[in-house]
């Protein structure tokens, strides 16, 4: 008996891996985290196949269902929202999975920033403007922020953020980012990407709470950064005629010539 956890997009049903469909048809159990995981993907479920929310279940009764199945020999394929690896509260049924010595794998899944971003149809890592992606969230009614961890802190880098589970701190995230990004600098919300109501807001640190409406409360990402939108940006190296390379050496005395895939 396994515990396959995947993760199971961010919210259309084909925006899922082969390998997690594949998993979720063959296991008779399967544990969803109803908030947010589409009802859609459960159709990957094999016929007759226990099929348990979670969303309104403790971490106590979750691990109660795990041992269950574990009793009865019966795989488990346990869903989460966007990738696992953020933000999925894996960690801490991982911890309770391995001291009870139950086998487990991991399945990654497309996480909400990269379906927000795919939305916008942008890149979030533009050359000379942003080269890194910081993934980040404000402090919530339930989780703090740990010391270093702030948006003043991860402004001064001037790094694309994409910032979760804050669409309710708003007069925060623009406080603490305008400083340091410019009141100018562009900001995109995007509500529920890639489910058939997702909507997108353009705003920029200073319009955006005049741009934002009342049916965006939740499930939603903010993107902030200069590479937003931009059109102003350095083309890469990577496809530049003249930039010798592995791939694409620019002449027989290049250190490439004689490179072959094998060298690797
Ligand atoms: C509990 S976290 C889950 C994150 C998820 N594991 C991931 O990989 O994106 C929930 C937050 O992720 C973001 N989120 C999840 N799905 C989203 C979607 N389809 N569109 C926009 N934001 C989404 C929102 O910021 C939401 O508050």
């Amino acid at each position: 008996m396994t515990v396959h956890f995947i993760g199971a997009g961010p919210g259309a049903p084909d925006l899922l891996t082969l390998r997690g469909r594949d998993l979720i048809a063959s296991c008779p159990v399967c544990l969803y985290a109803g908030s947010l995981v589409p009802e859609a993907i459960l159709g990957h479920c094999p016929e007759g196949a226990k099929i348990v929310n979670t969303a309104s279940m403790d971490l106590d009764q979750i691990m109660a269902e795990i041992h269950a199945a574990h009793a009865d020999g019966h795989d488990i394929a346990r869903l989460h929202s966007g990738d696992v690896s953020v933000w999925s509260a894996m960690g801490e049924q991982l911890r309770r999975i391995k001291a009870a010595g139950i086998p487990f794998t991991v399945t990654p899944g497309v996480p909400s920033f990269s379906a927000a971003a795919a939305a916008l149809g942008a890149e979030l890592t533009l050359p000379g403007v942003a080269q890194s992606v910081v993934l980040t969230r404000t402090p919530g009614r339930a989780t703090s922020m740990p010391d270093g961890e702030t948006l003043t802190n991860f402004a001064a880098t001037g790094a694309t953020l994409a910032i979760h589970l804050s669409i309710g701190n708003l007069d925060q995230v623009i406080t603490d980012l305008t400083p340091a990004y410019g009141a100018d600098c562009p900001v995109a919300v995007v509500y529920r990407a890639s489910w058939p109501d997702e909507q997108i807001i353009h705003a920029t640190l200073s319009t955006l709470k005049q741009a934002m409406h009342d049916g965006i409360s939740r499930t939603a990402l903010i993107l902030v950064g200069r590479a937003i939108g931009a059109d102003s940006f350095d083309e890469s190296c990577l496809y530049s005629t003249d930039y010798d390379r592995r791939y694409r050496p620019q002449s027989a005395d290049s250190p490439w010539a004689s490179w072959s895939h094998g060298d690797d």
